[in-house]
């Protein structure tokens, strides 16, 4: 029987590309990747996020501007972390956009937001397969819990979330045949930049908010979707493919049955 956790070491001098890296979510995974000793590469169009992410892990990170909705830039982003660290074992992507102004958004809304999350992630694994081939890798995309219910005034996002998770299963298949193991995480509420801003970076707030649809009694740490990312790498999924894993504290398991006084009102 083979070992059935993250093997030590397995990750050193591996190479991950991480599109959308910048954020605080992209800066946790770059920071447990570069902790199991992996080499990470930042593709984002955020500047000033990719340099604080370089200067928090050192000379393994590099920072490669690059707008996931132009080829010219995901190639020479890949052109450059292969050059850079000899070959690219991972792609994550993290890259969203939060565009989504419910049933009122306009068509070209619509199709940046598509073209950050869903086109963007496909364009990037399209281009990054030799290399990922090559290296026998793995893809790990970003779902949501919102690709899953329905959420007051969006429809842009979880449709987005919902085609990225499908936009996996079909990826899985065809890269199968090549060694490359693709999935996806699908978070819930994650203490991100996004939550921060609207709760005024209060966390006990965001926490009490997200109490009562989250089994856990809190939001996530950017730190715990990370792992999952990790795990998805790893040789510990060698036999993982195609799936979407919830990293949710319990969202997606919940119905409207999840207190008693459902019972309580039968009985009463
Ligand atoms: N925040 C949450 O609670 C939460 C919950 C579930 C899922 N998620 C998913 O986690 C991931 C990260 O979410 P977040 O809240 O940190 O998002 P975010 O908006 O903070 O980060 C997205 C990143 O993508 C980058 N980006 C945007 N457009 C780009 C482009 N054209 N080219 C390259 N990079 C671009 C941004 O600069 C940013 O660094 C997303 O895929 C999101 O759907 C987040």
């Amino acid at each position: 029987m083979e070992a059935v956790t993250v093997a030590a070491g397995e990750f050193a001098g591996r190479t991950a590309i991480l599109a959308g890296g910048a954020t605080l979510i992209g800066r946790a995974i770059a920071a447990a990747f570069a902790a199991a000793g992996a080499n990470v590469v930042i593709a984002d169009i955020d500047a000033e996020g990719g340099a604080l992410a370089v200067r928090e892990l050192g000379d393994r990170a590099l920072f490669l501007p690059t707008d996931v909705t132009v080829d010219a830039d995901i190639d020479a982003c890949i052109a450059a972390a292969a050059e850079r660290f000899g070959g690219i074992d991972y792609l994550v992507n993290v890259t969203t956009s939060y565009l989504d102004n419910g049933l009122e958004t306009a068509r070209a809304d619509w199709l940046r937001a598509l073209d950050i999350a869903v086109v963007g992630a496909a364009i990037f694994a399209q281009r990054a397969a030799p290399h990922l081939i090559a290296r026998k890798g793995a893809i790990v995309n970003f779902s949501s819990i919102s690709a899953h219910r329905a959420q007051a005034g969006r429809f842009v996002y979880p449709a987005a979330k919902a085609a990225v998770a499908q936009l996996t299963r079909s990826q899985a298949l065809e890269f199968a045949r090549h060694g490359v193991r693709v999935n996806a995480v699908a978070p819930a509420w994650t203490w991100s930049n996004v939550i921060g801003m609207v709760s005024g970076g209060d966390r006990a707030k965001a926490d009490r908010a997200a109490a009562p649809f989250h089994m856990a009694g809190r939001i996530a740490d950017a730190e715990e979707v990370a792992r999952a990312v990790l795990f998805l790498c790893s040789d510990a999924a060698s036999f993982v493919m195609g799936a979407e894993l919830p990293v949710d504290g319990g969202y997606l398991a919940l119905g409207p049955e999840q207190r008693d006084d459902a019972i309580a009102a039968l009985a009463g």
